[in-house]
């Protein structure tokens, strides 16, 4: 169903007398009048027909009052293909296939707060374009364990990297009239059994590491809708949590939008009423599974939401703050007084998500492999299944139906078209699916080689080329980089570290290129020249691949979580912390969150640990000397600043990276905490200065039993420098 346009709107305004212009459908006056003059004219059953799915990613207006429908779409990387009305495969439309933007793991490692702007920019028009009022995303659940099959939708490991670009995605996003649904609220760190799992979290590790970047989203970023997840925490499912929905959300932090629930995430009728969900989507009846013919009207907020308000069991006051926040969101976009229409698969959004993707990529290593010099005439091999496997399609709900990908092997061939001959080993068979939910990449990816085939002929093809690039990794089946599943290991799959080692064996020089979303082990690190870290890069992450290969773009990516060399290094050690276990006399699986907020780099730091690459890290094909670096006294806090120099003999992009460290203190503290960065351009002998705040939350641990945030006197470190692992400067200071 079209919805209804808001010119439409204007013109039910028109008819009416000019002074009786109904005030909601008057764009000039103030949002909170137009949603209480709707509000008194709704009848109880409008209001509670808006506040639950009409069809897969649609939710109801107001027919009557000219008040449209509220469209809903996936989601973090572009705008999902249209699907049938109650299913997840696509349409079959032929006007929707989406720019595909890289993963958001992969924006995260550009650690560009401008580059997230301009992707919720991009990403808010193709939704506009597509009349589309909520983008389900960005996801920005913490890297608890590196095993979590969406690590590649999320922002890393660190709260203030996440709440850092997530305000910006969600401006970019709403500018164009489009609510950001910033999800999964909140501690839904796996996917094993995540709508069977209760997270059990303490206070303190709660507020310092999961909420701060749904903090940010919603009180610096001004988010318009949340979306509660699917496992529970402290006993009650996050679509519903009074804690974390009531209190916290729209209490402490006052946010005035909407929470949409997860797709099928709504459990139970009376928590859907009075816990802080205001609509809910993708239920069937019995919770998950099993829809009646008409399933719409048996959700949690529907006939059961009706009979509650009619015997009084439900009050009117908290269906009209539903269906005030519900209105809320359609006078914020479709009905909003600023005359949004988007773009879609423009020249411009396709040249953004280039840059974005080739922006993440991280060079992790280089001993003078890249970028590739190649002699007129010569020839690369390509060794690995990620150059030619396209990677949009798959992953789960941000499976996506693209105008075009490019892929590495045929960017590589167009880079060194006439110079150099690019020939193409596959090594291994992965996955050789090409669909997902009805769409198709159209690749034939079927292969009649055994495995012991395909290795003996990358090796022979290996002997006499001038460079060797192995592009492999992870991909979007079952238990790799996908929702619904998590990985069982770190180790790379299909016998990549073999084969991997077998071709460095060769003795030609040597790059590495891991496209993955999330962290992967690499035994094989010191035996090969260069490695890279690549991402999904969506529809351009062919050229954005080989821009940086071939020097085109200067590498700039920093880690956004740690690359530790095994599984067992990290903080979850026992069943009870991940996946979760059975206990006698308990519904559902319990998780403890016993590492507390020893996460990532605050756990392989503060422990020791060594790893195989550290958070932040990320090298450039010049050279950075951070100098110059000073703490001084600043209002009621501290400027720290420090110069940043490119010394090498090509223009770059340095991250800048203040991390903080309490020396001392009355709870246990990881040897350091992220606090600020700049990512700064510099051409070769260029210098500039960098400043950054330290206030007194930048110090502060959160006291659960005061529930407030405390900063104890004493000495601290500013700790700057080039990744967490590469200090450049130490400055103590005190607080007093
Ligand atoms: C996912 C959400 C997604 C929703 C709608 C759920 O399964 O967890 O992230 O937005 O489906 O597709």
């Amino acid at each position: 169903m079209k919805r209804i346009s808001l010119l439409c709107v204007l013109a039910l305004a028109a008819c009416c007398p000019k002074n009786n212009t109904p005030v909601y459908l008057d764009p000039s006056k103030p949002l909170e009048e137009r949603v209480s003059d709707a509000l008194g004219r709704m009848t109880i059953e409008e209001k509670v027909a808006m506040t639950h799915a009409q069809s897969k990613f649609s939710s109801a207006g107001v027919p009557r009052l000219g008040i449209p429908e509220l469209w809903h779409t996936d989601g973090p990387h572009g705008i999902r293909p249209e699907v049938l009305w109650d299913e997840w495969d696509q349409a079959g439309w032929t006007n929707d296939s989406c720019t595909a933007f890289p993963a958001l793991i992969n924006l995260a490692a550009t650690w560009d707060r401008d580059l997230a702007h301009l992707y919720g920019d991009c990403i808010g028009q193709e939704a506009r374009y597509r009349e589309k009022d909520i983008l389900l995303g960005p996801g920005i659940n913490m890297g608890r364990t590196p095993l979590n099959g969406r690590t590649f939708e999320y922002m890393g490991e660190d709260p203030y990297l996440a709440g850092q670009l997530v305000v910006p995605y969600v401006q970019g996003v709403q500018s164009n009239g489009v609510a950001a649904c910033v999800k999964h609220f909140a501690v839904n760190n796996q996917e094993t059994r995540r709508t069977a799992t209760n997270s059990v979290v303490d206070d303190r590790t709660l507020y310092e590491i999961y909420l701060p970047a749904f903090k940010a989203a919603v009180v610096d970023g001004g988010a318009w809708a949340i979306m509660g997840s699917y496992n529970l925490w402290n006993g009650e499912f996050n679509c519903h949590n009074k804690r974390l929905l009531c209190d916290i959300l729209k209490g402490e932090w006052g946010f005035d939008g909407v929470v949409v629930s997860d797709w099928g995430g709504c459990r139970d009728d009376d928590q859907a009423v009075t816990n802080g969900l205001d609509i809910e989507m993708g239920t069937w009846t019995n919770g998950l599974t099993g829809a009646a013919s008409d399933s719409y009207s048996h959700y949690h907020l529907a006939r059961p939401y009706l009979e509650r308000l009619r015997d009084g069991r439900a009050t009117e006051e908290v269906l009209n703050d539903k269906a005030a926040r519900i209105l809320r969101t359609v006078f914020r976009t479709s009905m909003s007084p600023e005359q949004h229409f988007g773009s879609f698969t423009s020249p411009e959004h396709f040249a953004a998500a280039r840059k974005i993707a080739a922006e993440g990529i991280v060079l992790l290593k280089n001993d003078g492999v890249l970028p590739l010099n190649i002699p007129q005439g010569g020839k690369i091999l390509v060794v690995g299944e990620n150059a030619y496997k396209m990677m949009v399609v798959g992953g789960g709900s941000s499976n996506l139906k693209t105008k075009y990908e490019i892929i590495p092997l045929d960017a590589l061939r167009e880079a060194f078209a006439g110079k150099a001959e690019v020939v193409w080993e596959r090594g291994y068979v992965g996955d050789v699916t090409t669909d997902y939910n009805k769409v198709i990449t159209g690749q034939d990816l079927s292969e009649k080689r055994t495995a012991g085939q395909l290795k003996a002929d990358a090796l022979a093809a290996g002997k006499d080329v001038d460079c060797i690039i192995f592009i492999g990794g992870l991909n979007k089946s079952a238990f790799q980089d996908n929702e619904g599943t998590d990985r069982k290991d770190i180790v790379l799959p299909y016998g990549q570290d073999e084969l991997i080692e077998a071709l460095a064996g060769l003795g030609r020089p040597m790059a590495v290129v891991n496209i993955s979303g999330s962290p992967v082990a690499m035994p094989w690190a010191n035996k090969v020249g260069a490695i890279v870290q690549g991402w999904y890069g969506g529809s351009e992450s062919g050229h954005a691949l080989a821009d940086v290969l071939t020097g085109a773009v200067n590498p700039s990516g920093k880690l956004p979580f740690t690359m530790p060399k095994s599984l067992i290094d990290g903080p979850l050690k026992t069943e009870r912390q991940y996946p979760g276990i059975r206990e006698e006399g308990k519904q559902w699986w319990q998780e403890y969150y016993d590492e507390g907020v020893f996460i990532g780099y605050r756990w392989y730091d503060t422990q020791n640990i060594p790893v195989d690459f550290a958070f932040g890290h990320g090298l450039s094909y010049t050279t950075f000397e951070i100098g110059k670096a000073s703490v001084k006294r600043s209002g009621a806090g501290w400027k720290v600043s420090a110069t940043v120099t490119n010394t090498g003999k090509v223009a770059g992009a340095e991250v800048v990276q203040l991390y903080v460290s309490d020396s001392e203190a009355s709870v246990a503290r990881p040897a350091k905490e992220l606090k600020g960065f700049e990512k700064v351009y510099l051409n070769p002998g260029e210098s500039k200065k960098v400043s950054f705040t330290i206030n007194k939350e930048a110090l502060s641990f959160f006291d659960a039993d005061k529930h407030e945030w405390v900063a104890e006197p004493g000495e601290f470190h500013a700790l700057i420098g080039a990744s967490s692992a590469d200090i450049r400067a130490d400055l103590p200071f005190t607080l007093k």
